[in-house]
Protein backbone atom coordinates (compact mmCIF):
# COMPACT_ATOMS: atom_id res chain seq x y z
CA UNK A 1 0.00 0.00 0.00
CA UNK A 2 2.97 2.55 0.80
CA UNK A 3 4.30 3.85 -2.54
CA UNK A 4 6.85 6.39 -1.08
CA UNK A 5 10.02 6.30 0.23
CA UNK A 6 10.79 7.58 3.56
CA UNK A 7 12.49 10.46 2.72
CA UNK A 8 11.77 14.51 2.02
CA UNK A 9 9.55 14.56 -0.48
CA UNK A 10 10.79 18.14 -2.25
CA UNK A 11 13.22 20.48 -1.33
CA UNK A 12 12.50 23.96 -0.08
CA UNK A 13 12.43 25.12 -3.86
CA UNK A 14 10.16 22.49 -5.49
CA UNK A 15 6.53 22.43 -5.68
CA UNK A 16 4.71 20.60 -3.46
CA UNK A 17 1.09 18.71 -4.88
CA UNK A 18 -0.89 18.55 -1.79
CA UNK A 19 -4.63 17.54 -1.04
CA UNK A 20 -6.89 19.41 1.81
CA UNK A 21 -9.51 18.72 4.50
CA UNK A 22 -10.18 20.11 8.17
CA UNK A 23 -11.12 17.94 11.27
CA UNK A 24 -14.42 19.21 11.73
CA UNK A 25 -15.69 18.02 8.44
CA UNK A 26 -14.13 14.37 8.36
CA UNK A 27 -13.42 13.25 11.67
CA UNK A 28 -16.84 12.40 13.44
CA UNK A 29 -16.06 10.77 16.66
CA UNK A 30 -17.73 13.82 18.39
CA UNK A 31 -17.15 12.64 22.20
CA UNK A 32 -14.52 10.13 21.55
CA UNK A 33 -11.48 10.17 23.65
CA UNK A 34 -12.75 12.88 25.77
CA UNK A 35 -13.61 15.42 23.10
CA UNK A 36 -15.92 17.98 23.92
CA UNK A 37 -18.46 19.72 21.93
CA UNK A 38 -17.61 22.71 19.93
CA UNK A 39 -19.23 26.04 18.32
CA UNK A 40 -20.01 23.49 14.93
CA UNK A 41 -21.54 20.70 17.43
CA UNK A 42 -23.52 23.22 18.40
CA UNK A 43 -25.12 24.85 15.39
CA UNK A 44 -26.04 21.94 13.63
CA UNK A 45 -28.71 21.59 16.78
CA UNK A 46 -30.08 24.96 15.73
CA UNK A 47 -32.73 24.05 13.32
CA UNK A 48 -32.77 25.14 9.72
CA UNK A 49 -29.32 26.18 10.32
CA UNK A 50 -27.75 23.47 8.05
CA UNK A 51 -29.47 23.34 4.53
CA UNK A 52 -30.30 19.41 4.57
CA UNK A 53 -30.42 18.82 8.14
CA UNK A 54 -27.49 16.65 8.58
CA UNK A 55 -24.82 16.83 11.03
CA UNK A 56 -21.01 16.10 11.48
CA UNK A 57 -21.58 13.65 14.71
CA UNK A 58 -20.63 11.04 12.30
CA UNK A 59 -19.17 12.90 8.90
CA UNK A 60 -16.99 11.17 6.75
CA UNK A 61 -15.66 8.76 9.90
CA UNK A 62 -12.00 9.63 9.46
CA UNK A 63 -11.21 9.46 13.42
CA UNK A 64 -11.75 5.77 13.54
CA UNK A 65 -10.52 5.25 9.48
CA UNK A 66 -6.99 6.88 9.73
CA UNK A 67 -5.27 4.05 8.30
CA UNK A 68 -7.40 3.65 5.62
CA UNK A 69 -7.40 7.39 4.76
CA UNK A 70 -3.89 7.70 4.72
CA UNK A 71 -3.12 5.09 2.67
CA UNK A 72 -5.77 7.20 0.22
CA UNK A 73 -3.27 10.00 0.73
CA UNK A 74 -1.08 7.71 -0.35
CA UNK A 75 -1.90 6.50 -3.80
CA UNK A 76 -3.03 9.70 -4.82
CA UNK A 77 0.71 9.99 -5.00
CA UNK A 78 0.44 14.39 -3.35
CA UNK A 79 3.94 15.32 -1.61
CA UNK A 80 1.92 17.01 1.44
CA UNK A 81 -1.34 16.37 3.15
CA UNK A 82 -3.00 19.84 4.67
CA UNK A 83 -5.33 18.79 8.01
CA UNK A 84 -6.55 20.47 10.80
CA UNK A 85 -6.73 20.23 14.50
CA UNK A 86 -9.57 19.77 16.55
CA UNK A 87 -9.18 22.02 19.05
CA UNK A 88 -11.59 20.20 21.46
CA UNK A 89 -9.98 17.39 21.55
CA UNK A 90 -6.54 18.55 22.47
CA UNK A 91 -8.14 21.02 25.20
CA UNK A 92 -11.50 19.65 26.00
CA UNK A 93 -11.87 21.70 29.23
CA UNK A 94 -11.30 25.34 30.39
CA UNK A 95 -8.54 26.06 31.32
CA UNK A 96 -7.09 22.28 31.46
CA UNK A 97 -4.88 20.00 30.90
CA UNK A 98 -3.67 18.84 27.55
CA UNK A 99 -5.81 15.48 26.13
CA UNK A 100 -2.97 12.99 25.57
CA UNK A 101 -5.61 10.48 23.59
CA UNK A 102 -6.75 13.45 21.55
CA UNK A 103 -2.84 15.29 21.14
CA UNK A 104 -2.14 11.30 20.70
CA UNK A 105 -4.32 11.10 17.36
CA UNK A 106 -2.63 13.68 15.89
CA UNK A 107 0.92 12.46 16.42
CA UNK A 108 -0.24 9.24 14.85
CA UNK A 109 -1.70 10.80 12.21
CA UNK A 110 1.46 12.88 11.24
CA UNK A 111 3.70 9.94 11.92
CA UNK A 112 1.31 7.90 9.16
CA UNK A 113 1.68 10.72 6.76
CA UNK A 114 5.34 10.73 7.81
CA UNK A 115 5.97 6.96 7.19
CA UNK A 116 4.20 7.45 3.40
CA UNK A 117 6.52 9.95 2.03
CA UNK A 118 3.88 12.70 2.34
CA UNK A 119 4.23 15.67 4.14
CA UNK A 120 1.75 16.82 7.34
CA UNK A 121 1.19 20.56 7.28
CA UNK A 122 -1.42 21.42 10.20
CA UNK A 123 -3.87 23.82 10.31
CA UNK A 124 -4.79 25.12 13.92
CA UNK A 125 -7.48 26.74 13.63
CA UNK A 126 -10.29 26.01 11.01
CA UNK A 127 -13.79 27.08 12.67
CA UNK A 128 -13.96 24.41 15.23
CA UNK A 129 -13.73 26.80 18.66
CA UNK A 130 -14.68 24.91 21.43
CA UNK A 131 -18.10 25.69 23.14
CA UNK A 132 -16.57 26.36 26.90
CA UNK A 133 -14.44 29.02 25.24
CA UNK A 134 -17.94 30.51 23.00
CA UNK A 135 -19.84 30.96 26.44
CA UNK A 136 -16.52 33.30 27.68
CA UNK A 137 -17.17 35.47 24.35
CA UNK A 138 -15.64 33.62 21.64
CA UNK A 139 -13.37 35.45 19.11
CA UNK A 140 -15.53 38.74 20.49
CA UNK A 141 -12.56 37.77 23.68
CA UNK A 142 -8.90 38.40 23.80
CA UNK A 143 -9.31 35.38 26.12
CA UNK A 144 -9.69 32.98 23.26
CA UNK A 145 -6.81 34.60 21.73
CA UNK A 146 -4.70 33.64 24.65
CA UNK A 147 -6.21 29.82 24.74
CA UNK A 148 -5.68 29.89 20.75
CA UNK A 149 -1.81 30.55 22.03
CA UNK A 150 -1.42 27.57 24.67
CA UNK A 151 -3.31 25.32 21.79
CA UNK A 152 -0.20 26.48 19.43
CA UNK A 153 2.12 26.00 21.56
CA UNK A 154 0.85 23.01 22.90
CA UNK A 155 0.66 21.44 18.85
CA UNK A 156 4.62 23.18 18.40
CA UNK A 157 5.83 21.08 21.64
CA UNK A 158 4.31 17.97 20.65
CA UNK A 159 4.30 18.10 16.75
CA UNK A 160 7.22 20.29 16.12
CA UNK A 161 9.69 17.74 14.92
CA UNK A 162 7.06 16.04 12.31
CA UNK A 163 4.75 19.15 10.63
CA UNK A 164 6.47 20.72 7.75
CA UNK A 165 4.09 23.82 7.51
CA UNK A 166 1.52 25.41 9.49
CA UNK A 167 -1.64 27.08 8.91
CA UNK A 168 -2.97 29.36 11.42
CA UNK A 169 -6.17 30.86 10.88
CA UNK A 170 -8.11 29.23 7.79
CA UNK A 171 -10.57 31.84 6.32
CA UNK A 172 -10.93 34.45 9.02
CA UNK A 173 -13.15 36.22 6.93
CA UNK A 174 -15.62 33.07 7.13
CA UNK A 175 -15.19 32.88 10.93
CA UNK A 176 -15.84 36.62 11.37
CA UNK A 177 -18.35 37.49 8.98
CA UNK A 178 -20.50 34.54 8.47
CA UNK A 179 -19.66 33.26 12.10
CA UNK A 180 -20.49 36.46 13.74
CA UNK A 181 -21.95 39.38 11.29
CA UNK A 182 -24.50 37.51 8.68
CA UNK A 183 -25.11 34.11 11.15
CA UNK A 184 -24.75 32.04 8.27
CA UNK A 185 -22.21 29.95 10.26
CA UNK A 186 -21.73 28.99 13.91
CA UNK A 187 -21.89 30.79 16.50
CA UNK A 188 -24.21 32.82 14.52
CA UNK A 189 -23.92 36.03 15.53
CA UNK A 190 -25.62 38.90 13.88
CA UNK A 191 -23.81 41.68 14.50
CA UNK A 192 -21.21 43.71 12.01
CA UNK A 193 -19.54 45.11 14.16
CA UNK A 194 -19.03 41.88 16.36
CA UNK A 195 -17.64 40.58 12.57
CA UNK A 196 -14.82 43.44 12.59
CA UNK A 197 -14.37 42.57 16.10
CA UNK A 198 -13.59 38.46 16.25
CA UNK A 199 -11.58 39.65 12.27
CA UNK A 200 -9.09 41.63 14.75
CA UNK A 201 -9.15 39.09 17.69
CA UNK A 202 -8.47 36.12 14.81
CA UNK A 203 -5.67 38.27 12.97
CA UNK A 204 -3.96 38.77 16.69
CA UNK A 205 -4.42 35.11 16.95
CA UNK A 206 -2.60 34.60 14.08
CA UNK A 207 0.06 37.22 14.98
CA UNK A 208 0.84 35.80 18.19
CA UNK A 209 1.02 32.10 17.18
CA UNK A 210 3.68 33.19 14.67
CA UNK A 211 5.66 35.03 17.23
CA UNK A 212 5.40 31.98 19.46
CA UNK A 213 6.69 29.52 16.72
CA UNK A 214 9.43 31.56 16.30
CA UNK A 215 10.65 30.19 20.07
CA UNK A 216 8.84 26.78 19.73
CA UNK A 217 10.80 23.74 18.62
CA UNK A 218 8.83 24.37 15.32
CA UNK A 219 10.72 27.31 14.41
CA UNK A 220 12.47 26.28 11.36
CA UNK A 221 9.15 24.91 9.56
CA UNK A 222 7.15 27.34 7.53
CA UNK A 223 3.85 29.27 8.84
CA UNK A 224 1.70 31.68 7.44
CA UNK A 225 -2.44 32.44 7.40
CA UNK A 226 -4.66 31.22 4.95
CA UNK A 227 -7.32 33.86 3.45
CA UNK A 228 -9.98 33.88 0.69
CA UNK A 229 -9.55 37.13 -0.81
CA UNK A 230 -11.37 37.93 -3.92
CA UNK A 231 -10.94 40.04 -6.83
CA UNK A 232 -13.71 40.43 -8.53
CA UNK A 233 -14.69 42.08 -12.22
CA UNK A 234 -16.98 45.43 -12.38
CA UNK A 235 -20.12 44.66 -14.34
CA UNK A 236 -19.24 47.04 -16.61
CA UNK A 237 -16.87 49.69 -17.07
CA UNK A 238 -18.43 52.23 -15.82
CA UNK A 239 -17.04 54.72 -13.31
CA UNK A 240 -19.62 53.45 -10.08
CA UNK A 241 -19.24 49.58 -10.83
CA UNK A 242 -15.43 49.86 -10.86
CA UNK A 243 -16.14 51.71 -7.39
CA UNK A 244 -17.99 49.06 -5.99
CA UNK A 245 -15.39 46.50 -6.81
CA UNK A 246 -13.08 48.78 -4.90
CA UNK A 247 -15.76 49.07 -1.94
CA UNK A 248 -15.95 44.78 -1.97
CA UNK A 249 -12.04 44.64 -1.61
CA UNK A 250 -12.08 46.55 1.55
CA UNK A 251 -14.37 44.47 3.55
CA UNK A 252 -12.76 40.89 1.84
CA UNK A 253 -9.55 42.08 1.44
CA UNK A 254 -8.01 45.17 3.14
CA UNK A 255 -9.45 44.48 6.30
CA UNK A 256 -7.06 41.30 6.52
CA UNK A 257 -4.68 42.26 4.18
CA UNK A 258 -3.55 45.43 5.30
CA UNK A 259 -3.16 45.15 8.90
CA UNK A 260 -1.06 41.86 7.93
CA UNK A 261 1.19 43.92 5.81
CA UNK A 262 1.84 46.75 8.45
CA UNK A 263 -0.76 48.95 7.63
CA UNK A 264 -4.29 50.72 9.52
CA UNK A 265 -7.61 48.95 9.18
CA UNK A 266 -9.43 50.62 5.94
CA UNK A 267 -11.52 52.78 8.37
CA UNK A 268 -14.19 53.88 5.13
CA UNK A 269 -15.50 49.98 5.83
CA UNK A 270 -16.47 51.13 9.10
CA UNK A 271 -17.61 54.61 8.05
CA UNK A 272 -19.87 53.65 6.03
CA UNK A 273 -22.55 52.19 8.54
CA UNK A 274 -24.26 54.35 10.52
CA UNK A 275 -24.41 52.24 13.99
CA UNK A 276 -21.55 50.35 13.79
CA UNK A 277 -18.20 50.29 15.46
CA UNK A 278 -14.53 49.63 14.01
CA UNK A 279 -13.26 47.02 16.32
CA UNK A 280 -11.36 47.62 19.42
CA UNK A 281 -7.55 47.46 19.36
CA UNK A 282 -4.88 47.68 22.60
CA UNK A 283 -1.78 49.30 22.33
CA UNK A 284 0.55 47.17 20.03
CA UNK A 285 -2.11 44.79 18.76
CA UNK A 286 -1.08 46.24 15.42
CA UNK A 287 2.74 45.61 15.77
CA UNK A 288 2.09 41.89 17.16
CA UNK A 289 -0.82 41.53 13.43
CA UNK A 290 2.19 43.08 11.01
CA UNK A 291 3.48 39.77 9.68
CA UNK A 292 2.79 37.37 7.18
CA UNK A 293 4.93 34.36 8.80
CA UNK A 294 6.88 32.86 5.55
CA UNK A 295 4.38 32.31 3.28
CA UNK A 296 0.03 33.13 2.59
CA UNK A 297 -2.24 30.84 2.21
CA UNK A 298 -4.50 31.54 -0.52
CA UNK A 299 -7.90 29.47 -1.04
CA UNK A 300 -9.62 29.95 -4.38
CA UNK A 301 -13.09 28.96 -5.59
CA UNK A 302 -14.30 31.38 -8.16
CA UNK A 303 -14.47 34.98 -9.32
CA UNK A 304 -17.42 37.14 -8.67
CA UNK A 305 -19.14 39.74 -10.71
CA UNK A 306 -19.91 43.63 -8.69
CA UNK A 307 -22.08 46.47 -9.22
CA UNK A 308 -22.75 49.74 -7.89
CA UNK A 309 -25.49 49.39 -4.95
CA UNK A 310 -26.57 52.53 -3.18
CA UNK A 311 -29.05 51.44 -0.87
CA UNK A 312 -29.19 52.91 2.23
CA UNK A 313 -26.79 51.40 4.60
CA UNK A 314 -25.57 48.54 2.49
CA UNK A 315 -22.20 47.54 1.62
CA UNK A 316 -22.39 49.45 -1.41
CA UNK A 317 -22.07 46.83 -4.05
CA UNK A 318 -23.89 43.82 -5.14
CA UNK A 319 -23.24 40.08 -6.58
CA UNK A 320 -24.20 39.93 -10.24
CA UNK A 321 -26.11 36.44 -10.77
CA UNK A 322 -22.97 34.59 -12.93
CA UNK A 323 -24.41 33.95 -16.13
CA UNK A 324 -21.90 31.22 -17.33
CA UNK A 325 -21.30 27.58 -15.27
CA UNK A 326 -22.10 26.86 -12.04
CA UNK A 327 -21.10 24.72 -9.37
CA UNK A 328 -23.47 22.39 -7.33
CA UNK A 329 -22.88 25.35 -4.33
CA UNK A 330 -24.04 27.79 -7.29
CA UNK A 331 -20.51 29.02 -7.46
CA UNK A 332 -19.43 30.56 -10.88
CA UNK A 333 -16.80 28.33 -12.57
CA UNK A 334 -14.15 31.00 -13.70
CA UNK A 335 -10.87 29.14 -13.97
CA UNK A 336 -8.88 31.92 -15.62
CA UNK A 337 -9.65 34.01 -12.61
CA UNK A 338 -7.34 31.97 -10.39
CA UNK A 339 -4.32 33.16 -12.72
CA UNK A 340 -5.69 36.75 -12.53
CA UNK A 341 -6.02 36.18 -8.58
CA UNK A 342 -2.82 35.03 -8.20
CA UNK A 343 -1.02 38.06 -9.77
CA UNK A 344 -2.79 40.30 -8.04
CA UNK A 345 -1.94 38.41 -4.98
CA UNK A 346 1.70 38.27 -5.40
CA UNK A 347 1.33 42.23 -6.44
CA UNK A 348 0.25 43.18 -2.86
CA UNK A 349 2.46 40.86 -0.71
CA UNK A 350 5.76 41.07 -3.28
CA UNK A 351 7.48 38.44 -5.07
CA UNK A 352 9.32 37.23 -1.55
CA UNK A 353 6.73 35.91 0.06
CA UNK A 354 5.53 32.79 -1.19
CA UNK A 355 2.39 32.05 -1.83
CA UNK A 356 0.61 28.23 -1.25
CA UNK A 357 -3.19 27.95 -3.08
CA UNK A 358 -4.34 25.80 0.06
CA UNK A 359 -7.63 25.12 -1.02
CA UNK A 360 -8.83 25.17 -4.92
CA UNK A 361 -12.15 22.78 -5.39
CA UNK A 362 -15.31 21.80 -6.69
CA UNK A 363 -18.96 20.03 -5.55
CA UNK A 364 -19.97 18.35 -7.98
CA UNK A 365 -23.86 16.26 -7.77
CA UNK A 366 -23.74 12.53 -7.17
CA UNK A 367 -24.81 9.36 -5.49
CA UNK A 368 -24.36 6.47 -4.18
CA UNK A 369 -24.72 4.22 -7.83
CA UNK A 370 -22.46 5.61 -10.23
CA UNK A 371 -19.54 7.18 -8.13
CA UNK A 372 -16.99 6.66 -10.43
CA UNK A 373 -18.58 7.32 -13.51
CA UNK A 374 -20.17 10.63 -13.02
CA UNK A 375 -17.15 13.12 -12.61
CA UNK A 376 -16.31 14.56 -15.63
CA UNK A 377 -17.59 18.03 -14.25
CA UNK A 378 -14.56 17.91 -11.20
CA UNK A 379 -11.58 16.81 -13.85
CA UNK A 380 -13.00 19.56 -16.02
CA UNK A 381 -12.53 22.08 -13.18
CA UNK A 382 -9.56 20.83 -11.82
CA UNK A 383 -7.68 20.39 -15.33
CA UNK A 384 -8.79 24.16 -15.89
CA UNK A 385 -7.58 25.54 -12.43
CA UNK A 386 -4.33 23.46 -12.91
CA UNK A 387 -3.86 25.04 -16.52
CA UNK A 388 -4.54 28.70 -15.01
CA UNK A 389 -2.20 27.73 -12.19
CA UNK A 390 0.60 27.03 -14.53
CA UNK A 391 0.36 29.88 -17.07
CA UNK A 392 0.64 32.11 -13.23
CA UNK A 393 3.39 30.21 -12.64
CA UNK A 394 5.27 30.46 -16.03
CA UNK A 395 4.52 34.15 -15.64
CA UNK A 396 7.04 33.81 -12.59
CA UNK A 397 4.60 33.87 -9.79
CA UNK A 398 6.13 32.71 -6.68
CA UNK A 399 3.50 29.75 -6.34
CA UNK A 400 5.13 26.99 -4.22
CA UNK A 401 2.28 24.51 -3.78
CA UNK A 402 -1.22 23.24 -4.87
CA UNK A 403 -3.79 21.62 -2.50
CA UNK A 404 -6.97 20.20 -3.65
CA UNK A 405 -10.09 20.61 -1.83
CA UNK A 406 -10.79 18.04 -0.95
CA UNK A 407 -9.44 14.56 -0.28
CA UNK A 408 -12.91 13.10 0.18
CA UNK A 409 -16.46 13.82 0.52
CA UNK A 410 -17.60 16.13 3.76
CA UNK A 411 -19.83 17.88 6.17
CA UNK A 412 -19.77 21.04 3.88
CA UNK A 413 -20.43 23.52 6.57
CA UNK A 414 -24.13 25.35 6.75
CA UNK A 415 -25.13 23.24 3.50
CA UNK A 416 -24.40 19.79 5.20
CA UNK A 417 -23.34 16.60 4.17
CA UNK A 418 -25.02 16.93 0.36
CA UNK A 419 -22.37 19.00 -0.87
CA UNK A 420 -19.44 17.07 -2.31
CA UNK A 421 -16.04 18.15 -2.61
CA UNK A 422 -14.24 15.04 -2.67
CA UNK A 423 -11.74 13.24 -5.19
CA UNK A 424 -12.52 9.97 -3.24
CA UNK A 425 -16.26 9.31 -2.67
CA UNK A 426 -17.70 8.22 0.76
CA UNK A 427 -20.82 6.41 1.14
CA UNK A 428 -22.46 7.68 4.36
CA UNK A 429 -24.17 4.74 4.99
CA UNK A 430 -22.13 2.37 4.91
CA UNK A 431 -18.73 4.50 5.52
CA UNK A 432 -16.93 3.18 2.38
CA UNK A 433 -14.67 4.88 0.25
CA UNK A 434 -14.74 4.41 -3.62
CA UNK A 435 -11.49 7.28 -5.87
CA UNK A 436 -13.43 8.91 -8.43
CA UNK A 437 -12.13 9.27 -11.93
CA UNK A 438 -11.04 12.64 -10.61
CA UNK A 439 -8.73 11.12 -8.05
CA UNK A 440 -7.28 9.18 -10.85
CA UNK A 441 -6.80 12.31 -12.55
CA UNK A 442 -4.96 14.02 -10.20
CA UNK A 443 -3.08 11.32 -9.08
CA UNK A 444 -1.85 10.81 -12.86
CA UNK A 445 -1.23 14.54 -13.02
CA UNK A 446 0.93 15.11 -9.81
CA UNK A 447 2.59 12.12 -10.80
CA UNK A 448 3.55 11.97 -14.81
CA UNK A 449 3.11 15.87 -15.21
CA UNK A 450 0.87 18.50 -16.96
CA UNK A 451 0.75 16.88 -20.16
CA UNK A 452 -0.27 13.08 -19.40
CA UNK A 453 -3.39 14.44 -16.96
CA UNK A 454 -4.25 16.99 -19.66
CA UNK A 455 -4.86 13.63 -22.06
CA UNK A 456 -7.72 12.90 -19.56
CA UNK A 457 -9.01 16.32 -20.70
CA UNK A 458 -8.61 15.73 -24.83
CA UNK A 459 -11.05 12.65 -24.17
CA UNK A 460 -13.81 14.70 -22.09
CA UNK A 461 -13.73 17.20 -25.08
CA UNK A 462 -14.60 14.60 -27.26
CA UNK A 463 -17.22 13.64 -25.01
CA UNK A 464 -18.46 16.77 -25.22
CA UNK A 465 -18.17 17.55 -28.63
CA UNK A 466 -20.00 13.90 -29.72
C1 LIG B 1 -13.70 26.87 2.18
C2 LIG B 1 -13.42 26.19 3.50
C3 LIG B 1 -13.40 24.70 3.42
C4 LIG B 1 -14.47 24.16 2.51
C5 LIG B 1 -14.46 24.88 1.19
C6 LIG B 1 -15.48 24.36 0.20
O1 LIG B 1 -14.23 28.14 2.41
O2 LIG B 1 -12.17 26.60 3.98
O3 LIG B 1 -13.51 24.19 4.72
O4 LIG B 1 -15.69 24.17 3.13
O5 LIG B 1 -14.65 26.24 1.38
Amino acid sequence: MINKPNTPVAGPNEFEWGVATSSFQIEGARNADGRTDGIWDAFCAVPKAIADGTNADVAAGHYHRLEEDLDLVSELGVDAYRFSISWSRIFPDPGGQINTAGMDFYQRLCDGLIERGVKPVLTLYHWDLPLYLHQRGGWLSRHTVDEFVRLAEACFANLGDRVHRWCTINEPWCQAVMGYATGEHAPGGRSRSDGWQAAHHLLLAHGRAVLAHQESPAAGSDIGIVLNLHTPRPMTRAQADREAVDRFMDERNRLFLDPLLGRPYPQRLFARYRDERPPKTASGDMDTIARLGSFLGVNYYDEQIVTDDSSPDGPGWRLVPPWGPTTDMGWPVVPSGLERHLYWVAEQVGPDTPLVVTENGVAVRDDDERPRERDSARIMYMATHLNALARARAQGVNVRGYYHWTLMDNFEWAEGLAKRFGLVHVNYRTGERTPRASYHFYRDYVTNGPSLGMDALDVLLGETYR
